[in-house]
């Protein structure tokens, strides 16, 4: 038997695709020579042998089929998501209250209507609305597959593998991800205590980065900086991506002001989020405003029907609704600031919150322990640790962030937590 004929090919592999096969004898000779590339993965040889062939063994080493910078990074863990009942979830901001009963209305006469046919490629209705809520052309607009898949497109777009990426840290770690990914540099900048910024530190950073993203309010803490830091923040010789998921729920809201800046408003992009004030994080929603010719680019590399029918239905519905939306936003600002409050008493120490979570810590730490005993009462708020933080004690800044929920899921978080204090 000819080696490998007893192991089936990899499912959905064609042994002869477009490609032109290289010769066997060629294939090896350059293996041994230790200079394998793309070509080879279609060596007929290799498709018919498969993986586990011992004399390959050390091709599939030397050759990983994983991209190195793929291979490096741990890959970004979103919050848990348990699928059985009976959880008060308070882990990954979502907003506990349903969205407007229009947006179930739209998506169901989306879902009656051509499903066959491909969804607006541009969104173009959506466009219009956005364009009008915040006061600029629809050219300024791109809608989104959620807010993630905005960032994931200005980081192709922005960013190669020579350029730097730069984000405050602690914050949103999607970001670091996307740079790994990306195949780029990335640098994080450190906070002060309090959360703002460390000038010193910073703007040697931001002079030479291509992206800075900038979640404001930020995440985990909740604090929300100026608009003059943001302006001070804008790269040079780069874009700024200002990260508003939780922008609504900031006791001042802001539009897309700062793209009008008359010195680095065409290097500003905003990213909005219909997961949080819109409570629509299941049909993942999101836009991006930024001058034209940024936008532009960024069509060039998004999917070319990146947001479905139903989600641009249910979007545009969402987005008319903004008294449903807003009265959600003041409910869950009246529950924070009794949360905050509470907390207090409870000696926590809690970063005044513009978002619709807060970040809660206690100076004889624990958080971890609170974190297991509130999941073993079916109560899900998010343990985060960040390493590498010199302020903190053994450079590990650790703590609690807790979603805002209903008036009702909060008193549940905090008799529980009377007990475990
Ligand atoms: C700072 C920040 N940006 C963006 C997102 C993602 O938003 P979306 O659900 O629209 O992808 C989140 C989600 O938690 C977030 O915390």
């Amino acid at each position: 038997m000819a080696r490998g004929d007893n192991i089936s090919k990899p499912a959905g592999v064609t042994k002869h695709e477009s490609r032109p096969v290289a010769p066997r004898q060629d294939s090896r000779a350059r293996f041994q020579a230790g200079c394998v590339d793309d070509a080879d993965r279609h060596d007929d040889d290799f498709l018919a042998t498969g993986f586990p062939v011992a004399e390959r063994q050390g091709y599939i080493h030397r050759m990983s089929l994983i991209r190195p910078d793929i291979d490096r990074i741990d890959g970004y863990v979103p919050g848990e998501q348990p699928q059985d009942s009976g959880w008060t979830k308070l882990n990954t901001n979502e907003n506990p209250y349903p969205p407007s009963p229009r947006v179930a209305e739209a998506i169901t006469r989306a879902a009656n209507g051509r499903l066959n046919v491909y969804p607006d490629p541009l969104g173009t209705q959506v466009r219009q609305q956005i364009a009008e809520l915040f006061e600029v052309d629809p050219d300024w607009v791109i809608p989104a597959n959620g807010s993630d898949e905005n960032l994931t497109i200005i980081t192709r777009t922005f960013a190669d593998a020579s350029d730097v990426i730069a984000y405050p840290y602690p914050s949103y770690i999607l970001y670091e991800s996307l740079a790994g990914i990306q195949g780029a540099k990335h640098e994080r900048i450190l906070l002060n205590p309090d959360w703002s910024w460390n000038w010193s530190e910073t703007t040697p950073v931001t002079d030479w980065a291509k992206i800075v993203f900038v979640p404001n309010p930020n995440s985990p803490s909740g604090n929300r900086w100026s608009d003059e830091d943001v302006v001070r923040l804008v790269p040079p010789r780069g874009v700024l991506v200002l990260d508003g998921a939780y922008a609504d729920f900031a006791d001042v809201r802001s539009k897309a002001e700062l793209l009008r800046h008359s010195d680095v408003g065409r290097r500003i992009i905003v990213t909005r989020t219909l997961s949080k004030s819109y409570s629509l994080a299941g049909i993942r929603s999101g836009f991006a405003i930024a001058h034209p010719d940024l936008i532009a680019a960024m069509r060039k590399v998004k999917d070319s029907y990146n947001c479905d029918s139903l989600t641009l239905a249910g979007t545009l519905a969402a987005l008319q609704d903004q008294d449903w939306m807003l009265a959600n936003v003041a409910r869950i600002q009246a529950t924070r600031a009794r949360l905050t409050e509470s907390l207090q008493q409870l000696s926590f120490d809690v970063v005044p919150s513009q978002a619709n979570f807060v970040w809660a810590t206690r100076a004889t730490g624990g958080h971890r322990e609170i974190y297991e005993s509130l999941k073993a009462q079916k109560i899900l708020v998010r343990y985060m640790r960040f390493p590498d933080v010199p302020f903190a004690s053994n450079n590990l800044l650790d703590g609690l962030r807790i979603t805002v929920g209903t008036d009702a899921e909060i008193d549940r978080l905090l008799e529980v937590l009377k007990t475990l204090i």
